[in-house]
């Protein structure tokens, strides 16, 4: 399985921060923001990575990261977005990366203390399809939220809804996604919503209608760094007990913990 991180997008809500840089290369705590989504799929096993960014600032990301070798990816590659198109709209780029493979997408202002070694492992065994990573959060209305239907064990996911005022739900869809090949069809089928860009979100209830998605739900903390709170709160998870655990999640349920 391939990797796939998305670093576009013009960061405004980081202004004046990203006036000067782009936002994926801004500080949290000791390391740049870029470093914990590419430490996250070299963590799952993923060390053929594609980072798509774009605006004045992505020579940047080559000065940083050079060809990605001391990070220990194996092999790096960049593909530029023209504008803010959105989360799909920058997905596009990776078509021939993938070349036909599986792919773990993340965005690049994704931030998780344990793994996804769990999910990819699923993930490679699924026929096809999708797979969401889903967390519970206090702020449900900022991201993109599932409704379900049913109880117990026959609670299934019967939409996902971007940004809803009244969330249906306290369970966020994180920036972590895995993808079948036929993704790059359907990103090119998408109409742009309201706000002007092509939702991941929409691809995501593709899958649910075509019966083809599943998830789990994420252990441990995770948040997104795009805005100043998020971003002051993704410095202070790590500054306290760091990020991308690979070991963690054994030896915690091994402890009970969680
Ligand atoms: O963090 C998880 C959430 O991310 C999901 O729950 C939402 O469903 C999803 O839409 C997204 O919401 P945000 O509003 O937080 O996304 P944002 O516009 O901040 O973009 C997140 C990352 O995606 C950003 O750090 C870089 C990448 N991106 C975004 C856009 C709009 C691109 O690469 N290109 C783009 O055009």
């Amino acid at each position: 399985m391939k990797g796939v991180i998305l670093a576009g997008g013009l960061g405004t809500r980081l202004r004046p921060l990203t006036l000067v840089t782009n936002k994926h290369l801004l500080p949290v705590y000791d390391k740049p923001m870029i470093y914990y989504p590419i430490e996250c799929l070299l963590n799952a096993g993923i060390d053929d990575i594609l980072i798509v960014t774009g605006g004045e600032h992505a020579g940047d990301f080559l000065k940083l990261l050079k060809n990605g070798k001391q990070l220990g990816v194996r092999h790096l590659e960049y593909a530029y977005q023209e504008g803010e198109g959105g989360i799909a709209d920058a997905l596009k780029l990776a078509e021939d990366f993938a070349d036909g493979e599986k792919i773990c997408v993340i965005l690049g202002d994704n931030i998780i203390e344990l793994n996804i070694r769990r999910a990819a492992a699923d993930f490679y065994t699924q026929r096809s399809g999708a797979k969401l990573l889903l967390k519970e959060v206090p702020d449900p209305e900022r991201f993109g939220v599932v409704r379900f239907e049913g109880e117990g064990d026959a609670r299934r996911v019967a939409e996902i809804i971007e940004k809803p005022k009244s969330p249906p739900s306290n369970c966020a869809v994180i920036g972590v996604y895995f993808y079948d090949a036929d993704v790059f069809g359907v990103c090119k089928d998408l109409k742009p919503s309201g706000r002007g860009e092509l939702e991941i979100t929409d691809v995501n209830n593709y899958y649910l209608q075509r019966g083809d998605l599943t998830h789990e739900i994420l252990d441990g903390w995770w948040t997104d760094a795009g805005t100043f709170e998020s971003l002051y709160r993704a410095a202070d998870f790590v500054a306290r007990g760091g990020a991308n655990h690979s070991d963690q999640p054994a030896r915690k349920e091994a402890a009970g913990a969680r």
